[in-house]
């Protein structure tokens, strides 16, 4: 036995022993207090294990182990199910609500497939209103369940899954791995007899068959599930061995071969008029199915097809929800909130005498913006005929999906005699500042930035978020806590936690659910993440129009945050220069209208940079290389330099910096590509995929894609037409390439 010799006796096989014995004790632990609900260890004894195993890999950190528990952070959550890493992510759908979107997602697909003409073939099925489960075979037997969760992680839910007739334990004639995805769902007569049972019983009972199926797979006590009639309607699948098929249609049918219940109405549909024949024909039929479903999902049936398609970052290219009409109902608007967002948004909120809309009861919706209350659009048009809306009316409310509920319509015929229009207020009701409209901005905005809590508390919110530092144990609810606490104000705050833990920060440890082990659980999970990629830092700063994909195409550009920093300060005089020339052409239109004369611009881009006073060296050359930046325009640039401009914004961002170790971008899976770190351009007219999909499968082997050709490139792929991108690679020396060698380089000819 090794676990008694003390560690700084540990010879090395000794210690490599007792690490493959913590490993799988910790495991074993982890196991049997997740799935079974029944800890076989004591809390101090799980975690001296975890201690002691820790301490052996800082004293032999090369013995440290890939299945280390040491990385499973938050392993042990405190209650509810463990968590299950997707092998694959489990990704939503886009949604289209009318036929124009259909023919849109048909002409997205083509052309970023690059097609000429001819028909691309479809499947539609029912979109099931259930959740939706991964299933994961090895060997043919079911070997894990787990629910969708945030698409990464979800909740391990095998005990619950096994008791579910539809879904087979044991498969015959699988590939050796085969994950399986689909839907859980209630039957109505299920559901009604369910809620009757609840009901004489004394139990609560469930607002709809989805709710009802929710509830009862994430059931802690799988006894429970077993006695909740639950379905499952398989339609994907996750990681795979073998292809399943060559077709979505094929491999339906295999599944179903498998054991599988497959949905009757998928039917292969050649091209959007026939997607939409079969979209009112399942519409149709939709109130006798006996099961709730919202919508059609429309999937590209050729499999070669859908993985050059591929995903955007929560969604694939190759498939999209039709939705079917959203429910509506009537009730009166109480009052109207105005909610501050990170970027300052003000966004009012009706709250509402609560209704039922499609089996949920609703209280609040959502009214965008002050227009939309007003009755018109952002151009000034009317909506709803010029209708306004005001406190006390009767308002129509709908849901689509998920979605948060919207107001649509007002009835006039209602309206109190005292109801008075709506005034939106100018100053912001968090903290008093102006609130300000932008030309050309639907939005009135706080221009309170750091002084506004309301912003400080979303910015702080956003920048825990998963895309961001998401760090465990450190959600929404516990930011808030901590701001309204005094505790945290900006996120550099969040790194110093620890050090002033000890010194009075004692009445975290005294909150309920706050003990020494979970407050130290917190900032181990703090400082894990003060080592972070570069797009991840981009992306947590919440700066306005700099989304996640934004964020990374910056970080892959800019490699790192000195380079970028300085950059981007570069840039600045450079950009105000532009920004005046604009506001000024736009000045002298704007008079000339006025006056009845032509406008006198003259300005091009060389005359601006030319204008003097000079430019700074390097200010054009940094502005342009930002613009260049494939996949940001103008309007990012503009909001990105600005927001490091701004002093009290600067000096918040380099405290957070010194708190931090910030990695170049997170690489995707790419050993062994040919481009991994390479910087390519494409030019000219690819004629086997289009520019967008050559810039995704480009990136996803690790390379960087960029719009202009510089010293920094690598490599030009140059097609047919390919003009001064070429020659100028030419006279830089830059190896060039046409697609067929493009294609033989990336193993795709
Ligand atoms: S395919 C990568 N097919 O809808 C795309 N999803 O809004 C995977 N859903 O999370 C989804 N019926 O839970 C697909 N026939 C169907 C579906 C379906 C219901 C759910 C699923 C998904 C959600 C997306």
């Amino acid at each position: 036995m090794t676990d008694d010799i003390d560690i700084k006796r540990l010879t090395e096989d000794q210690a490599r022993a007792e690490l493959a014995r913590l490993a799988d004790l910790l495991a074993r632990a982890d196991a049997a207090y997740h799935t079974e609900d029944a800890p076989v260890i004591s809390d101090a004894e799980y975690d001296r294990l975890k201690r002691r195993n820790t301490a052996i890999e800082a004293r032999f950190p090369g013995l440290k182990r890939t299945d280390s528990p040491s990385d499973r952070v938050g392993a042990r959550p405190a209650e509810g199910f463990a968590k299950v890493t997707h092998a694959q992510r489990m990704m939503s759908l886009g949604n289209a609500f009318a036929p124009e979107d259909v023919s849109g997602f048909d002409t997205s697909v083509r052309k970023y497939l690059g097609m000429g003409p001819g028909t691309v073939a479809y499947t539609a099925e029912p979109k099931i209103d259930g959740l939706s489960l991964s299933l994961r075979y090895e060997h043919g037997a079911l070997v894990q369940a787990a629910t969708r969760g945030d698409g990464a992680v979800g909740e391990n839910v095998t005990a619950n899954a096994l008791t579910i007739e539809d879904i087979p334990q044991r498969l015959t004639g699988a590939p050796e791995l085969l994950e399986v995805r689909g839907e859980v769902y209630m039957s109505h007569a299920d559901f009604a007899a369910l809620n009757d049972r609840q009901a004489a019983r004394g139990g609560k009972s469930f607002a709809n068959p989805r709710n009802a199926a929710a509830g009862s797979l994430r059931q802690l006590d799988a006894g429970i599930t077993r006695s909740r009639p639950l379905r499952f309607f398989a339609y994907g699948w996750g990681e795979l061995s073998q292809p399943l098929a060559e077709t979505q249609m094929g491999a339906i049918s295999r599944l179903k071969a498998l054991g599988f219940s497959t949905n009757d109405l998928t039917r292969l549909c050649q091209g959007p008029e026939e997607l939409l024949a079969h979209y009112r024909a399942i519409e149709e039929q939709r109130a006798t199915l006996g099961y709730d479903i919202d919508g059609v999902v429309y999937k590209v049936d050729d499999l070669a097809l859908q993985a050059r398609l591929g995903f955007r970052s929560t969604t694939p290219r190759w498939a999209i929800a039709h939705k079917f009409p959203a429910e509506t109902a009537w009730t009166r608007l109480e009052a109207i909130d105005i909610q501050v967002g990170r970027t300052g948004a003000l966004s009012p909120v009706a709250r509402l005498t609560p209704v039922t809309v499609g089996g949920v009861v609703v209280s609040n919706a959502t009214l965008h913006n002050e227009d939309y209350i007003a009755g018109r659009d952002s151009s000034g048009g009317a909506i709803r005929d010029g209708k306004d809306i005001r406190v006390g009316d009767w308002v129509q409310v709908y849901r689509a999906g998920d979605v948060i509920p919207k107001v649509a319509d007002v009835d006039l015929s209602k309206r109190p005699e005292e109801a008075e229009p709506y005034i939106f207020p100018r100053k912001c009701p968090e903290c008093g500042s102006d609130a300000i409209r932008e030309e050309g901005d639907s939005v009135r905005r706080c221009t309170g930035g750091l002084i506004c809590p309301a912003q400080a508390v979303e910015k702080l919110k956003h920048f825990v978020s998963r895309a961001a530092f998401d760090i465990e144990g450190l959600g929404a609810k516990q930011v808030e806590q901590f701001h309204a606490d005094g505790w945290i104000a900006e996120p550099a705050d969040i790194f110093t936690l620890r050090e002033r833990y000890g010194s009075g920060m004692q009445q975290l440890k005294n909150r309920e659910g706050w003990g020494e082990r979970s407050a130290q659980n917190l900032f181990d999970a703090i400082d894990e993440r003060r080592t972070i990629p570069l797009n991840r830092v981009i992306f947590a700063l919440g700066i306005r129009h700099v989304g996640e994909v934004g964020a990374a195409d910056l970080a892959r550009h800019y490699t790192r945050w000195p380079a970028m920093i300085s950059s981007l300060d570069a840039a600045r005089p450079a950009m105000e220069r532009l920004l005046r020339a604009e506001a000024a052409v736009l000045a002298e239109r704007a008079a000339a209208a006025q006056e009845g004369r032509r406008a006198r611009v003259t300005d091009t881009r060389a005359a601006v940079w030319a204008e003097d006073p000079p430019l700074p060296s390097g200010a054009r050359a940094a502005w342009e290389d930002l613009v260049g930046v494939d996949g940001i325009g103008t309007t990012v640039a503009v909001a990105l330099v600005t927001a490091f401009a701004q002093p009290a914004e600067r000096a918040l961002i380099d405290r957070l910096v010194a708190q931090l170790d910030i990695q170049p971008v997170e690489a995707p899976e790419t050993s062994g590509s040919p481009v991994a770190g390479k910087t390519v351009v494409f030019t000219g007219t690819l004629e086997k995929m289009t520019r967008a999909e050559a810039k995704a499968r480009a990136e996803g082997l690790g390379a960087k894609v960029s719009g202009s050709v510089s010293k920094k490139t690598d490599l030009l792929v140059a097609g047919p037409g390919a003009g001064s991108k070429a020659a100028k690679a030419a006279e830089l020396g830059i190896e060039t390439i046409d697609e067929d060698g493009w294609l033989a380089l990336i193993g795709a000819a």
